[in-house]
Formats: C-alpha cells, sequence, structure tokens
C-alpha cells in the first residue's frame, strides 16, 4: 500500500487538464450491458473504481480492452453474458456496481446483486433503486445478504422517487429504455452525470426527453444497439472543482482545462466570493472549456450548504472545509445529503484546523496556517480535502490509505507537481526521518 508525502506551502501554477468524470463513466460502462455488440468509449479515466466496474463486466461475461496507447479509449464486448450477478466482494468495495441491477433485468430478466452494504459516509440504502424497477414490473427477494431480481415483462410506469437519487435516477433509467411503453421519472436527480448517461442510451436508440430536470420521459424500445461511433464520457467536474480549490488554498493561478464550465456554477460562484478572481472560457472544439483562478488576497469565509445539482455538490464539501480552515473568519458547512460527511475535520484538527462538526453542520474558524502532520484518508473526497491542506500547509504532511484517492483521481501527484507541487507517492513503511524535512527516507527495519 502507498502514502503520499507533500511539501506544502508553495503556491500553484499552470495548466492542468481534467479527465473522464468518474460517476459518469461507471453508469456508462454498466450501460453496454443493454446493447449486444462492441462499444468503443473514450475520455475513460484511469481510476481503481473504473478497473473494478470493468472486472465486474469481465466477470459478467464482457470482456474489455484498453488498448495501448490510444489514451482513455476502452473496447467492450456484451455480445456475451454469462452471469447475471455481482457478488459481495465486488459490491462492498464499489457501491455503484448495484447499478447492473437495471440492465441485467432489461437484458436477462433476472439478476442477483448484493446489497452495498454502508460506506464511510453514510448508511445510503438502495430502497429508491428497488421501488422504481418495481414500478416498472420487477419482483425483489432478499436472501442472504443479495437481492435477487427477476421480470417476465418491463412495463412504462409513473415513478416518484423519494428523493433525488443519482444512481437510483440511472438504474430505474437503464431498465425504463427497454420496457414496453412510456415511463416517467418524477424528482429524478439532475446531476450531470446523470444526463450524460442519457446522451449514451440515446445514442444506443433509447427514446429519452427531460433528462437534467426532475422529470424524465422514457418512451421504451424493443432493442439497443452500440453507438455507431466511439463516445466520449463527459470531463469530472468534481475533478476540476478539486484543483481549483487547490489553487485557491495555495494562493496560487492555475487553468483546468477541458473543465465542464457550466457545471461548476455553484463551485465557482463559492471561490469568487471566499476572493478568488475566477475567469472562463469555452475551448474552441473539444469536451469542456477552461476555468482560470487566481487568488492573490486572504481568503474570505464563505458558509455553503450542499444540495442536489445545480446547488453546491456534496462531492466538494470536504475540498471546502479544507480551504474555508485557512480562510480569514468563521464561516458554517452545512452537508444535507449524507449523515456522516464530516470524517475529514477529525484529520484538519489534527493538523490545525478550528472545526466543531455538530451533525449535519460544521463550523469552521479559519487559522493564519495548517501545519503539516501524519493524516488518515476515510474516504474519495475526504482524502482530496487532506491533499488539499497538505499543499498550504507548513512543513510536510503524510497522507495515509492513498486507495481511497486512487478511487477517483487520475494521476494526482503528476498533475500537482505539474503545476508546482511537491507531491510524492511512496510505500507505507517509508518513514519521514526529519519531521518539516521535504525528502522521505526509507528507514531501515
Ligand atoms: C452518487 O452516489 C455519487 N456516486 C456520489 O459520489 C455522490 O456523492 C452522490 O451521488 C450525491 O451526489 C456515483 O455517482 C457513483 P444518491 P449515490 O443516491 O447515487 C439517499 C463520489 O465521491 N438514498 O444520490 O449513491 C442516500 O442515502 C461519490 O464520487 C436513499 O435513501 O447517491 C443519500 O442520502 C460519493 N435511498 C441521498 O439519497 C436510495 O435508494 C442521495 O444519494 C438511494 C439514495
Amino acid at each position: 500500500m502507498d502514502k503520499l508525502f507533500i511539501h506544502g506551502g508553495r503556491p500553484l501554477q499552470g495548466t492542468v487538464r481534467v479527465s473522464g468524470a468518474k460517476n459518469a463513466a461507471l453508469p456508462i460502462l454498466i450501460a453496454t450491458l443493454l446493447a449486444p455488440g462492441e462499444h468503443l468509449l473514450d475520455n475513460v479515466p484511469d481510476l481503481a473504481d473504473v478497473g473494478l466496474t470493468l472486472s465486474l463486466l469481465g466477470r459478467i461475461g464482457c470482456p474489455s480492452l484498453v488498448p495501448e496507447g490510444a489514451g482513455a479509449r476502452v473496447r467492450l464486448d456484451t455480445s456475451r453474458i454469462a452471469w447475471s450477478e455481482a457478488p459481495y466482494d465486488v459490491v462492498r468495495k464499489m457501491r455503484a456496481s448495484v447499478l447492473v441491477l437495471g440492465p441485467l433485468l432489461a437484458r436477462q430478466g433476472q439478476a442477483r446483486v448484493s446489497l452495498p452494504g454502508g460506506c464511510a459516509i453514510g448508511v445510503r440504502p438502495v430502497d429508491q433503486h428497488l421501488k422504481g424497477l418495481e414500478a416498472l414490473g420487477c419482483r425483489f427477494e432478499l436472501e442472504g445478504g443479495y437481492v435477487n431480481g427477476r421480470v417476465d415483462h418491463l412495463r412504462g410506469a409513473e415513478i416518484h422517487f423519494d428523493m433525488p437519487t443519482v444512481t437510483g435516477t440511472e438504474n430505474v433509467l437503464m431498465a425504463a429504455v427497454l420496457a414496453d411503453g412510456v415511463s416517467v421519472l418524477h424528482n429524478a436527480a439532475r446531476e450531470p452525470e446523470v444526463v450524460d448517461l442519457a446522451r449514451f442510451l440515446r445514442a444506443m436508440g433509447a427514446r429519452i426527453e427531460g433528462e437534467g430536470t426532475s422529470t424524465i420521459t422514457v418512451d421504451g424500445v424493443p432493442a439497443l444497439r452500440p453507438p455507431r461511433a466511439p463516445y466520449a464520457i463527459m470531463p469530472d467536474r468534481i475533478e476540476a472543482g478539486t484543483y481549483l480549490a487547490a489553487a485557491a488554498i495555495t494562493g496560487g493561478a492555475v487553468t483546468v482545462e477541458q473543465a465542464p464550465v457550466d457545471e461548476l456554477g455553484a463551485v465557482i460562484e463559492a471561490l469568487r466570493a471566499a476572493g478568488c478572481e475566477v475567469s472562463t472560457d469555452t475551448q474552441g472544439g473539444g469536451p469542456g472549456g477552461r476555468v482560470h483562478l487566481r487568488r492573490t488576497g486572504p481568503l474570505q469565509p464563505v458558509s455553503i450548504e450542499t444540495q442536489p445539482h445545480p446547488g453546491f455538490p456534496t462531492d466538494m464539501q470536504a475540498q471546502w472545509m479544507a480551504l474555508m480552515s485557512v480562510a480569514q473568519g468563521r464561516s458554517e458547512i452545512r452537508e444535507t445529503i449524507f449523515e456522516n460527511r464530516f470524517m475529514h475535520a477529525a484529520e484538519l484538527l489534527r493538523m490545525g484546523a478550528r472545526i466543531e462538526p455538530d451533525g449535519h453542520c460544521a463550523v469552521v474558524n479559519g487559522v493564519p496556517a495548517l501545519q503539516g502532520a501524519t493524516v488518515m484518508a476515510t474516504d474519495l473526497r475526504a482524502s482530496a480535502s487532506l491533499v488539499l491542506a497538505g499543499l498550504a500547509a507548513q512543513g510536510s504532511t503524510e497522507i495515509l490509505r492513498l486507495y481511497h484517492l486512487d478511487r477517483g483521481y487520475e494521476r494526482l501527484e503528476a498533475k500537482l507537481n505539474a503545476l508546482g507541487a511537491d507531491v510524492q507517492r511512496v510505500p507505507d513503511d517509508v518513514r519521514l526521518v526529519r519531521p518539516g524535512s521535504a525528502q522521505p527516507v526509507r528507514v531501515a527495519g
């Protein structure tokens, strides 16, 4: 297992290019199960979760190939399905595996998927997934921690989600496209990654309207086929937001390229309110545009409340808490999506931050500077927040349990070092002998 050493205090300068969106790639890779044949996907990020998804699809009977030197292209053959199951050992590592439920039921009429169980940020049930699929005619039995689903004939239906759920909307959408008749998904998630999935489904022949709004209408078709051309995954708005926050917290000047500018409104607005100069432009052609951020003056405290898109994204909350830890004043951070998404606070406190988490709200009193320390990642976005803190801290920071970070950030240390950071990935047994020194050395024994 690896860990990161970060020698902080260096303002980031330069340009960084955003990779494909993890939370669009996972549902789109799984949606290929709906259309037998060979699929070509571009701009697929090289992430642990993508690797897990491809290995799950391989176990289902759909081999994939990542051609050497073809950039981020993935070739996937879904002609045959040998196994309609997502086993516990995969689902417990990546809850998004439950997304195979809709496509396997639509294509095979049956599926056996492990319940995901909880995770660090909350219980995260899948009751809305099952409710929506039942409305389409599916029947489920719970047995030994698994959901056994069957359906004889998928029929279009009206579905009302109790709350906007991203993967719940995606699971039901992927079944509705092959149902007999029209389905209407009410209180659907509006996240850009849901929109990207809908676009991919339409490229396979699905009839969908309203994606990106709370009401999605689907006119089911008898069959789908692979898109006629390679499909490019949208850029990752959370990765883009994370690099903008890295520029802000280090007082640098960074241009983020291939960023989904239109999907970053709430984050850009908060960064401007915090005293950053932010300008955007859409590059000629290619996915996404450019966002340039520069911060010269002090960081102002800005309170935020996470909301479903287009509100401030919960996946940027931890990064925002790190940023506000060194703002000049008091801010409040309210997490309304998940019940336990403040674990990064305890680690930031060890770096000298002044944070008082209280249920769904955390009060942050900014300090002049954070101090480097050894800290532990607890979940994907918490690990990103510790990286931001380490970039700004005085001295060196060591971040353990790096596998959390590798789930969602492609080549993070290379991208940060290209911006002037001093980040090193080393095996777990390397110890920082001289606290504060930049160069970790391997310690005997
Ligand atoms: C997706 O998770 C993302 N993951 C998460 O990103 C993201 O934080 C989340 O949406 C919210 O935006 C992927 O897209 C793979 P939800 P998801 O269903 O779909 C409750 C990251 O860091 N709920 O929208 O699992 C749920 O408990 C990850 O990249 C039910 O009660 O989230 C939560 O409180 C973390 N029953 C709320 O809805 C259900 O059946 C929203 O969850 C489903 C959800």
